[in-house]
């Protein structure tokens, strides 16, 4: 992805985690993802006092680009900037940045091929492939539509 292109998303990605319904971890996460036909969609974590009803930023954001007929991720935001973020990863390699959980991972893996994944938290971005971070994502063969 183009250096632009990657602050498009991230801008996105950041504008969405403002709207993040968070108040049970106070972990704000924004997501965006860049589609085939050039739109960014973008989604915030909502979560919910029953608290397995949780759903992640990158799912919103992948679920609104397919619910719009796009199938085809190219490129992946995540922005997260909180406390909460640190503490988490704080022995991560990553420290300071949010990485997508397994399921979205795997979510991600279903509409898209090995994109880039971009990890912010408005001081530092790293950049990674998908398969960095799910070598082995399970995909069945999609019957001919
Ligand atoms: N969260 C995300 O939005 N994306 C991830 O990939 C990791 C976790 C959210 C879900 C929940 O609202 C909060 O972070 C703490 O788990």
């Amino acid at each position: 992805m183009t250096k632009n292109t990657q602050a498009r998303l991230l801008r996105a990605a950041r504008t969405a985690s403002a709207r993040a319904y968070a108040p049970f971890s106070k972990l704000k996460v924004g997501a965006a993802v860049l589609t085939a036909d050039g739109r960014i969609f973008s989604g915030c974590n909502i979560e919910n006092s029953s608290f397995g009803l949780t759903v992640c930023a990158e799912r919103v954001a992948i679920f609104k680009a397919v619910s719009a007929g796009q199938l085809d991720i190219k490129a992946v935001a995540i922005f997260a900037e909180s406390p909460q973020s640190a503490i988490v990863n704080r022995k991560s390699p990553i420290p300071g940045l949010t990485p997508p959980c397994g399921a979205c991972l795997q979510v991600i893996n279903e509409f898209s091929e090995n994109p880039e994944v971009a990890l912010s938290n408005g001081r530092s971005t790293k950049t990674y492939r998908l398969k960095e971070l799910l070598p082995f994502g399970f995909r069945l063969s999609r019957p001919e539509q």
